[in-house]
């Protein structure tokens, strides 16, 4: 299975997620867990609901904890070495959900050593999109006084003894087994895994309380937590639990996952309007046919057109919306420059709102910082 945390080389079928769940060993998010979550929510997410969070590990555990009275904390990252793209915002505007829901504490982890590590990224650069990707974080609203950012280099004083613990029960044939390291890796690479174990106990430590954890995540980062689940009982804390999101696809086609390392495949935050439209009108694959006559006649394809996946991703939230534009689309009604304008302009909106959010988060940025 090509699926780390590094690279992704399946394509993105319905079959690769049930391979995934049977693979890695998660379970999907059925109706017994979205009523539980319900319970507390009152109402359910669309992500949910459309199963864009589409598995989970111990969920139903964190909830009877919590029934119980024993809160639990949230954690999630980004790796900094560029610009954040859309695909990012699919599991933090999910867990900033979770936060207000639940009104619980959030961890967030910049491990800026990660992409030092594994990409030619320099330390310098890390630390510049450290502080830009904290900004857009903090521009999507979560809670100024429940929110924490842990930065690697910055807190390793805090980390490091931490990241150590874990290391000592990792072998080095575990990491090669789960990662699929060569000899070849270097030795940064190697150890990283432990640093990125460490805030789902910190919070723990540092309340000298243990505390259940959940962890949003694009299903690419379990296999770090399949490694911290085993290792952190035996430290004396509980395994974290986990809810997993599938991947936003690419410009290029649905089966493709839209990612940093590729460049043709992203809008980023910082697009212009007209980068947005260029690449939208020019790049993102199609479902429609050759000409507006065969459309009209046989109907445009949802399942593979980008447009209508970024719409049911992230941009038209409202179910009757989305499933009027989907027949409309598959009757052949709606046309595959129409479909483009409308996302175009939501894609835009959304991103004047969020810079005007992002300018007023500088000055935030420090009530944010652990
Ligand atoms: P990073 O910086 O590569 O990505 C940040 C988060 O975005 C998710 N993601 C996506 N989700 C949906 N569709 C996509 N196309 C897409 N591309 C990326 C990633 O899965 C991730 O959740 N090592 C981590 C940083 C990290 C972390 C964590 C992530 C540290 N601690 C705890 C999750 C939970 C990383 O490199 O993420």
């Amino acid at each position: 299975m090509r699926v780390t945390p590094w690279e992704v080389k399946e394509e993105l079928t319905d079959s690769l997620y049930k391979k995934l769940v049977k693979e890695f060993g998660i379970k999907p998010i059925d109706q017994e867990v979205i009523e539980r979550i319900k319970k507390h929510t009152k109402e359910i997410h669309f992500m949910l609901r459309r199963k864009i969070f589409f598995a989970h590990r111990d969920l139903l555990w964190l909830l009877d904890e919590h029934e119980k009275g024993n809160r639990f904390f949230l954690y999630t990252g980004r790796a900094p070495d560029g610009p954040i793209h859309i695909g990012h915002l699919v599991p933090w505007i999910f867990t900033k959900w979770l936060q207000e829901k639940f009104n619980v504490e959030l961890w967030f982890q910049f491990p800026d050593e990660e992409k030092f590590l594994f990409k030619q990224v320099s330390f310098d650069e890390t630390k510049k999109w450290t502080r830009e990707n904290m900004l857009d974080v903090i521009a999507l609203g979560f809670k100024e006084n429940k929110t924490h950012f842990l930065v690697d280099t910055k807190h390793a004083n805090l980390m490091y003894k931490e990241a150590c613990k874990v290391a000592k029960h990792i072998t080095f044939s575990t990491v090669k087994a789960v990662f699929g390291f060569t000899n070849e890796a270097n030795i940064g690479m190697i150890f990283y895994t432990a640093m990125q174990a460490v805030p789902a106990f910190l919070p723990s430590i540092l309340k000298n309380k243990n505390m259940p954890c959940l962890i949003p995540l694009g299903v690419d980062q379990d296999p770090h937590f399949r490694i911290a689940r085993d290792v952190l009982p035996k430290l004396g804390f509980y395994k974290p639990a986990l809810i997993h999101a599938k991947f936003m696809p690419g410009l290029k086609g649905t089966k493709t996952k839209m990612s940093s390392s590729d460049v043709n495949s992203t809008i980023w935050l910082t697009d212009s309007d007209e980068e947005v439209r260029r690449k939208i009108i020019k790049h993102a694959f199609s479902g429609g046919r050759g000409s507006l006559e065969e459309h009209k006649k046989l109907g445009g394809i949802p399942a593979i057109d980008v447009s209508y996946q970024w719409l049911y991703y992230l941009f038209e939230p409202d179910d009757k919306k989305i499933r009027e534009i989907y027949e409309s689309y598959k009757s052949g009604a709606l046309s595959t420059i129409e479909l483009k304008e409308y996302l175009i302009k939501k894609i835009i909106t959304f991103l004047h709102q969020h810079r005007k959010k992002r300018k007023k988060a500088e000055k935030k940025l420090n009530k944010f910082i652990f």
